[in-house]
Order: C-alpha cells, then sequence, then structure tokens
C-alpha cells in the first residue's frame, strides 16, 4: 500500500537521524589510516563504508520492518517484496574518503511501489544535510532550497562524474564532458553522485549529468531535485529510472537546453 503523506514524515526524520549517526562515524574516521580494499579496477571500499552500512540497516531494519533494504555492500535485505524499500549508499564519495577529501555523503532514498519517494543526503565534511519527501519541498538543513532559475548554459556551473569502467568503455563520457568545458561557466567533478544531486537540488550546481549510476547514488538526490523544482531524466528526456542510472537533473529552465548538449556530443554513439 502507498506510504501516506504522515508516513512518509515518520520514516524521513528516522532517516535523518540515522544518516547523522552514519555521518558522524565516517567524519571521525576522515583523517584516520583505514583498510582499503578494491571492488574493481578503480572502485575501492574501506571499512567504514562496511560499519555505516552495518549501522544505517540495523537501524532501519528494526524501526521499520514491514520495508525492504537494498544496500550497496550487503545488497537486498528487510522483508522480501515489501512495498516500501529503503536504498542505500553509506558512504558516496568513496575514493574522495579514502584520500581524506571531505566531499563524501550517506544517501538514504526510500522508494514506494518503484518510485523514490523521500530522501536524505547527508555531507557531515560539508556541515550540510539535504531532505526531501514527496509533496513536502526539500531542505538544507532546515531551510527550503530551489534549484537554479539559470537559463543559460554559458552561466552555469554544472557537475558530472566519470564510471568506474572508464578505464576501458569507449562511451565513457568525456565526449560529453569536453562539450560542457567549452560552454559552461563551469564545470565541477567532485567525485560524489549523491552529493552532487543535493547540489543541484540546492541551486549551488545549476545541472548534473552523469552516466551509468546506481539505484543507491540516486535514489535520494532525484526527490531532493525534484522536490526542490527540478527535473530528473535520462539522456532520453524521459523521466528517470533509478535502476537504469542515466541522469541529467537541471532546473527547469536549463535542463532542456543541456539535453540538446548531450545529444549533440553523443551524436556518434
Ligand atoms: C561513486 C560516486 C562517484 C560516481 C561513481 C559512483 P561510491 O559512488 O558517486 O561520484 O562517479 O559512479 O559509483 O563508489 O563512492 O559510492
Ligand atoms: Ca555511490
Ligand atoms: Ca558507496
Amino acid at each position: 500500500m502507498t506510504l501516506l503523506p504522515t508516513e512518509l514524515d515518520e520514516a524521513l526524520e528516522a532517516a535523518r537521524a540515522v544518516a547523522a549517526e552514519a555521518g558522524a562515524l565516517l567524519l571521525e574516521g576522515l583523517l584516520r589510516p583505514k583498510t582499503v580494499t578494491f571492488k574493481g579496477d578503480v572502485n575501492l571500499v574501506t571499512e567504514y563504508d562496511r560499519r555505516a552500512e552495518d549501522l544505517i540497516t540495523s537501524r532501519l531494519g528494526r524501526l521499520f520492518p514491514g520495508f525492504g533494504i537494498l544496500a550497496e555492500e550487503g545488497g537486498v535485505a528487510g522483508k522480501a517484496d515489501a512495498h516500501a524499500r529503503w536504498i542505500i549508499d553509506p558512504l558516496d564519495g568513496t575514493t574522495n574518503f579514502s584520500h581524506g577529501h571531505p566531499v563524501f555523503a550517506v544517501s538514504i532514498g526510500l522508494e514506494d511501489g518503484g518510485t523514490p519517494v523521500a530522501g536524505v543526503v547527508a555531507m557531515p565534511g560539508l556541515g550540510v544535510t539535504v531532505w526531501a519527501r514527496r509533496g513536502g519541498g526539500a531542505f538544507r538543513n532546515g531551510e527550503p532550497v530551489r534549484v537554479s532559475n539559470a537559463a543559460e548554459i554559458g552561466v552555469a556551473l554544472v557537475a558530472t562524474g566519470f564510471p568506474y569502467d572508464r578505464r576501458t568503455a569507449r562511451d565513457d563520457n568525456t565526449r560529453e564532458y569536453a562539450a560542457f568545458v567549452k560552454r559552461a561557466q563551469g564545470v565541477r567533478r567532485c567525485g560524489a553522485a549523491a552529493v552532487d544531486l543535493a547540489l543541484t537540488a540546492c541551486g549551488v550546481y545549476d545541472g548534473y549529468w552523469e552516466p551509468r549510476l546506481k539505484p543507491w547514488d540516486l535514489a535520494a538526490g532525484v526527490v531532493l531535485v525534484r522536490e526542490a523544482g527540478g527535473i530528473a531524466t535520462d539522456y532520453e528526456g524521459t523521466e528517470i529510472d533509478i535502476h537504469k542510472g542515466w541522469i541529467l537533473a537541471a532546473g527547469p529552465r536549463l535542463h532542456q537546453p543541456m539535453l540538446e548538449i548531450l545529444r549533440d556530443a553523443r551524436r556518434f554513439f
């Protein structure tokens, strides 16, 4: 059954508390030596990813026994076939974190019937948390936020990231990056998709694109962008499917111009 607004508020409040706790654990570990192992060529994991995820899944599992869980490190847990499901990235920006770089996040999203409906992105290294739930607006540290109203790419600060298979994949985002570098006021590549989405929701970034992300990178952030008045689609302009992973998120006036730049940059693929 679809969650009511009061149930969403309750879930979001719990997710915020748990994200704050996990964020504190991560912040404490930021400048300490840590064990790093490789999941792939350039894809790392530290003991902090696992510790933060254990904390989040055990707390939320206990508080919401009727919900499912999909978490980056541990996969599927919680109630099977539940209508509502937590989608968790315990540490988004692991490469930054492993180098002591303060741009990283805890991202906790909630989907209901397959649609993202609530989310929190806590960025303890920046002292900023952004949250939202369907129909309730988006908030940064308690203050309402809106996406940017920019309409021209020449005055826009945009963000992107590069997929973990970039060393071998032909479709590696470098053409798109080159196209935006030439046209935008600035392009940032900060290494944490959930942070990029949260900053897009806040209007810090005017837009953001990235290929081949995972549901846990996106689940919370797309709710933040939408509730802040933004548009989140794939590269075709179709409503984002967080399980497919291609995203273009922007304010309502910049989304179409960015879509056209992406299409143009990708015309030979
Ligand atoms: C990664 C970050 C990065 C993005 C990668 C993600 P992780 O998540 O969000 O910005 O470019 O595609 O996988 O591995 O640090 O949780
Ligand atoms: Ca991630
Ligand atoms: Ca992660």
